[in-house]
């Protein structure tokens, strides 16, 4: 079977890396998303290892098609029985490239129509209910130069959705984006860890997560493949054992990790998020300021994502004590996420590595430094 992970601007090569090294090693790179082959339970898997991944697809068919009734064609020749009863709810999306000149919403609908109408011919006249919020099947299709693929996301919610995270704090970045940054950064896992803007400790706990190999997607109660007609009770029983194995392989060892904030408050978010992550007591959180903020010479790694949208006269203060507090970070790698250049304007450093990036529909880059 073909799978297809996807991933956000500019992680796709932190992706394919992370793919590989799960044991996918057909996965190749490719821009918006990684294909790899597999058994259906290598998607499962997917679905429970990826730190990046944002949604885990199953390829179900890819046809040429040119107009709107050759994608409800196509549509009716896939096995949707395999997946979906009438009993189950559904829900479809589309992305149709600006070439097609059609509106992705009804391109959805003619595959909605083509997956009903399916259903009623196989079903004496049954079909299932659409449900926008809670679907038990979610289908998709990519159709774009002259070629549709149609897709069932394995995923259900988006995988940055890991299960753990209690409360949110002011914008926290997405823990797959997280999890893409550490990576870019080339941390190991091993050396020690600071977020000196850590909010509600993002960076602390995929850190910390990652660190110890616990399974990113461990708190998740199910995911969407979980409730596919074709999941059985024998499926169920894999699901379990896949389950087992990733809490049987989590080593609970972690360098030292480090969150600091100005804010009080959400250092008590990140202690929330931490705990229910399974890692009570386990970062070191503290109420620094910036301006106190200065490294004691052991190399570590420093990532961080300043605020966003702040206020002129402020910005000009805040960039200048991030400026000062990075040029005092001796020895460390620093990473910053950061949306506009002049945050970093009082780095006297030149980086070591530039990625763009999107943290949601904002462009960003990744500035990395060494610092003497
Ligand atoms: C964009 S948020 C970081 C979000 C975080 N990565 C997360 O996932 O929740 C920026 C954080 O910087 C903190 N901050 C702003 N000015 C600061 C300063 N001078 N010193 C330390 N922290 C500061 C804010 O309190 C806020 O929590």
């Amino acid at each position: 079977m073909e799978f297809y992970v996807t991933a956000a601007p500019g992680t796709e090569r932190v992706l394919v890396d992370e793919l590989r090294d799960l044991g996918f090693r057909s996965a190749r790179l490719n821009s918006g998303g990684i294909p790899f082959m597999g058994e259906l339970r290598d998607g499962w898997k997917a679905c429970l290892h990826t730190r990046i991944g944002q949604r885990v697809m199953l390829v179900l068919g890819r046809f040429p098609a040119e107009n709107l009734d050759q994608i409800y064609l196509r549509a009716k020749t896939l096995p949707w029985e395999l997946y979906l009863t009438p009993e189950q709810t559904f829900a479809c999306a589309a992305y149709a490239h600006p070439s097609t000149g059609e509106n992705p919403d009804f391109v959805a609908l003619r595959l909605k129509d083509a997956i009903v109408d399916q259903q009623r011919d196989r079903f004496n006249g049954a079909r299932s209910g659409v449900s926008r919020e809670d679907p038990d099947v979610r289908a998709f299709v990519y159709w774009g130069r002259g070629k549709a693929t149609f897709y069932l996301d394995l995923s259900g919610d988006p995988l940055f959705k890991r299960g753990y995270r209690v409360a949110g704090g002011e914008a926290p970045i997405k823990e797959t984006l997280a999890a893409a940054i550490l990576r870019l950064a080339d941390w190991d896992g091993k050396a020690p860890l600071l977020d000196p803007m850590c909010g509600s400790g993002t960076f602390l706990v995929e850190g910390a997560l990652w660190a110890a190999n616990v399974a990113p997607g461990i708190f998740r109660p199910r995911f969407g493949f979980e409730r596919w007609a074709n999941f059985d009770s024998e499926a169920a029983d894999t699901m379990r054992q896949l389950r087992g194995e990733a809490r049987r392989n989590a080593t609970g060892q972690l360098p030292k990790i480090t969150g600091c904030d100005l804010d009080a408050s959400v250092l008590e978010l990140a202690a929330a998020n931490a705990k229910s992550a399974g890692l009570a007591g386990k970062l070191a959180l503290r109420t620094v300021p910036l301006r106190e903020q200065r490294n004691d010479g052991v190399r570590r790694l420093v990532v961080t994502n300043p605020p966003y949208g702040v206020r002129l006269d402020a910005a000009n203060q805040l960039y200048q004590e991030l400026g000062a507090a990075v040029m005092r970070m001796h020895n460390c790698r620093v990473a910053i996420l950061a949306g506009t250049p002049r945050c970093l304007s009082n780095i006297h450093v030149p980086p070591v590595a530039k990625f763009p990036l999107k943290n949601g529909a904002i462009d960003c880059q990744l500035t990395i430094y060494e610092i003497p």
